[in-house]
């Protein structure tokens, strides 16, 4: 304990020593030189497409657990979008039951509608952590009419969140469905200048709603997607500078960055047309820390967008025992170094700072230098 403490100390001081001389950042840790190294709390992604089960091709539960713990993220959240739609008691209770076998990391589930499966709602309320409703098109021809909307919530008897895939062609509808019924409500990914207003609208309002930004929307824009081509298509699209600028601009608004970490294979993207998603879970962070860098975001909203507020708003156990070690040096994001099982990453070739070293999950190392140390399995299921 008094080893840990004192190291902690050690982290702290020498970040405070990085703000003015970046030069001196050379420590002793636990009496091994550990070179440029922070540590910070467990992370929490509660947006991420792992594909298992039905689509274990681009992932399943411990490759995408393996990779999440590669990034930093001791919990996951993950989507209802399987191949077969988790709209159904069984077909959670079948995916829980792989989860349970293969997870790294801790993981939580959200539940999916159509708008006409409320009859299985009170059966699953203490299995997830949310309800999932797709109002825009998107991988796996899951999307709910609009039409619909009411009813789901109507039907939602249940103070965890609802979760809205929702673009800005249908936003005032969602405005005046959470005015008529004020329940909690996560906008997923939103991703320019129009969706952000209408967040910030919703909260002036009082309405209980967050929102949550994907780093492929903060770094990326649709001149990358020039580039990138099948690589860089998402749902939803990537967006001009104008519109992520102002998402950087208004990160006192933005609740979340979940990595919608969404796989698909090499020969996926590169057919026409290519299926929507980009993984994203080992970029995040680095991502992030290289903004830190430059100033573009303290430490202070990184942890709270990446750590707090997801805690708070999916109510999940946070505790001491459970940590990152991350490596401050400068390095290369490379394919071949990702632990995602679809081998590629958006953020190829961007030189970042920030690899995650070391993880410790409830005082357990599960994650070191590049690999998984404990066997599928030992991750929590939460809910
Ligand atoms: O790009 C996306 N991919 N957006 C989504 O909403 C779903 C995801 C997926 O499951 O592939
Ligand atoms: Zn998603």
């Amino acid at each position: 304990m008094k080893a840990q403490a004192y190291s902690i100390a050690i982290i702290t001081t020498v970040e405070a020593a990085y703000a003015t001389r970046p030069d001196v950042m050379r420590v002793l840790y636990n009496g091994m030189y550990m070179g440029n190294v922070i540590e910070l709390p467990g992370l929490i992604d509660p947006h991420v497409h792992l594909r298992d089960p039905g689509q274990t091709d681009k992932e399943d539960f411990y490759t995408g657990t393996s990779a999440a713990l590669a990034g930093g993220f001791t919990t996951v959240i993950d989507m209802p979008n399987n191949l077969e739609p988790i709209t159904t008691l069984a077909r959670l209770e079948r995916k829980i039951e792989e989860a349970r076998k293969k997870t790294v990391s801790d993981i939580g589930f959200h539940f999916g509608t159509l708008g006409d499966n409320f009859a299985e709602f009170d059966a699953i309320y203490d299995k997830v952590k949310g309800l999932k409703v797709y109002l825009n098109i998107t991988t796996g021809g899951f999307t709910v009419d609009p039409g619909k909307l009411a009813a789901i919530y109507e039907a939602w008897q249940c103070d965890k969140p609802i979760m809205l895939h929702a673009e800005e062609d249908v936003l005032s509808l969602v405005f005046q469905t959470i005015k008529d019924q004020p329940k909690t409500t996560h906008v997923c990914h939103v991703s320019n200048q129009k969706e952000l207003e209408f967040v910030i609208r919703a909260k002036e309002a009082g309405l209980p709603v967050t929102c949550g930004v994907t780093p492929h929307h903060l770094f990326l824009t649709d001149e990358d997607a020039e580039k990138l081509k099948g690589y860089a298509y998402m749902k939803p699209f990537l967006k001009s500078k104008a519109d992520q600028d102002f998402l950087w601009g208004h990160m006192e608004y933005i609740d979340v960055i979940e990595s919608d970490h969404a796989p698909h294979t090499k020969a996926e993207k590169e057919a026409n047309p290519p299926l929507f998603g980009v993984p994203g879970l080992e970029s995040t962070l680095p991502l992030m820390l290289t903004a830190e860098a430059e100033d573009r975001v303290t430490r202070k909203q990184l942890i709270d967008r990446l750590h707090t507020n997801p805690a708070r708003l999916f109510s999940i156990e946070t505790t001491a025992d459970t940590h990152i070690q991350v490596d401050m040096s400068e390095y290369v994001i490379k394919n071949e170094d990702l632990l995602t099982k679809c081998g590629w990453s958006p953020f190829a070739g961007h030189r970042v700072i920030g690899k995650v070293k070391q993880v410790t999950l409830r005082g357990q190392e599960v994650y070191k230098d590049g690999k998984v140390v404990v066997p599928a399995g030992s991750g929590h299921v939460i809910a």
